[in-house]
């Protein structure tokens, strides 16, 4: 029989501790074994008997339980994944300067496999520089720290600092656990994607659009997450949910994904155009609905070109990279002379990397799946067979990474 993975759930003192319960679930339904460890003031939100019902296994906070069986050592020393969620302001300092007084952070001392952390506090608590420096320090050491949601708060406020959708931290768990590197190479990047199709306006109710979902955008986005990037995710028209993490900018036409793209790649060392833009917009924008006239043909629709936003980024055609020294990868999805094509619009464009794939049934626009050869512009192409958009998309990273240049902060 194959062992389940063992995972560790850490649990510390705030309100999201609850939504913890679902994340439990989640693990333990997909096949791990996981071990809750909360701190003492995590039980005034979630009892110990939640914990060690859903999880099947003993709950304690502290060191001196089972003290025969060394759990300060042994639950750390066993893990494959320690995931901290909720991670308090508290929690996080403790974990930066190696505090030792509970079994969660004895636990976080012994472990060497990947850890995660799920922040979530108050806006104020979240920018203090005491927290964003325990940050950086966990995330220099190898640790995966996701930003917070920006939401509703504890109470009336709202701002950053809420807790990502449960769901979201589960994906990016998995994807932790299936690379099995406790060191991510994504640390101190910042990576801007942009996902799903652009809408070009005709009237208030009509518009030209694409096929695109947004799924190998997203896949791009939680990959590069549990790689430890910081994600600016450029979403147009998806109605996916958030990956756990990303700072989402949405979007609805060409023109304002452009403008959104050119902004955060300001400051981004990678910049992978997954969405689908439409190459035309509609001349005029009616601003009230196009009628049927009786008895007449419509009038025919004029268009004009949008921008080409991945060679302005790339600099096709000048040569001159928006950002010097940042790695640009683009998609292409073609349905004749596939390769052939692609390799043109590699050098029309400018960009690293360019990702072709067919457009055909079960694979590319809506499906799961995704089917591609990656072309560089030093003439190496990688298949990648049939299979999930995210092991496409870690194909991707695993390219861009060698191209990135020195980290610039
Ligand atoms: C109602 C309530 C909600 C709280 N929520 C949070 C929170 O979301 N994030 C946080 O960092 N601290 C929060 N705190 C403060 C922590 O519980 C406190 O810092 C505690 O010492 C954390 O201990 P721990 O890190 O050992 O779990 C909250 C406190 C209260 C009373």
């Amino acid at each position: 029989m194959v062992e389940k993975p063992k995972v560790v759930l850490g649990v510390s003192g705030g309100i999201a501790a609850y939504k913890a319960c679902e994340l439990l679930r989640r693990l333990t339904e997909s096949g791990h074994d996981v071990r809750v460890v909360p701190t003492e003031a995590s039980l005034h939100f979630v009892g110990a008997a939640t914990w060690s019902a859903l999880s099947g296994n003993p709950v304690s906070t502290e060191v001196w339980d089972s003290v025969h069986e060394v759990p300060h050592v042994r639950i750390g020393q066993h893990a494959d994944l320690v995931v901290v969620a909720p991670a308090t302001a508290d929690m996080l300092a403790k974990a930066a300067h190696g505090l030792a007084d509970d079994l969660l952070t004895n636990t976080l001392l012994t472990a060497r496999c990947p850890v995660l952390f799920a922040p979530a506090m108050h806006t104020e608590m979240w920018e203090h520089p005491a927290t964003q420096e325990n940050v950086a320090t966990l995330r220099r050491r190898g640790a995966v720290v996701l930003e917070p949601a920006v939401g509703r708060l504890t109470g009336v406020d709202t701002g950053k600092g809420r807790f990502p959708d449960p769901v979201e931290i589960f994906e990016t768990c998995r994807r932790v656990l299936a690379r099995g590197v406790a060191e991510p190479d994504l640390t101190g990047r910042h990576v801007v994607i942009s996902a799903g199709g652009t809408r070009e306006p005709l009237d208030p109710v009509r518009y030209l659009g694409n096929r695109s979902s947004g799924k190998q955008g997203y896949a791009l986005a939680r990959t590069a997450l549990a790689r430890g990037a910081r994600v600016t995710l450029i979403e147009a028209n998806t109605g996916l949910p958030d990956p756990a993490g990303a700072d989402i900018v949405r979007v609805g036409t060409a023109v304002q994904l452009r403008e959104a793209v050119l902004k955060a790649a300001a400051d981004a060392d990678a910049v992978v155009m997954a969405a689908a833009v439409a190459d035309f917009r509609p001349e005029t924008y009616a601003t009230g609905k196009i009628k049927k006239q009786d008895g007449q043909e419509p009038a025919p629709v004029a268009l004009v070109r949008n921008p080409d936003i991945l060679a302005e980024v790339a600099g096709g055609g000048t040569g001159a990279r928006l950002r010097p020294g940042q790695v640009v990868v683009g998609f292409a999805a073609e349905t004749d002379d596939v390769l052939a094509n692609g390799r043109k619009k590699l050098q029309r464009k400018g960009c690293d990397l360019l990702v072709v794939n067919e457009v055909g049934e079960r694979k590319t626009f809506g499906s799961e799946e995704n089917e591609a050869v990656v072309l560089a512009t030093d003439g190496a192409e990688t298949p990648v067979p049939y299979g999930p958009k995210e092991t496409l998309a870690d194909v991707v990273w695993d390219l861009v990474v060698p191209r990135l240049g020195p980290e610039s902060a």
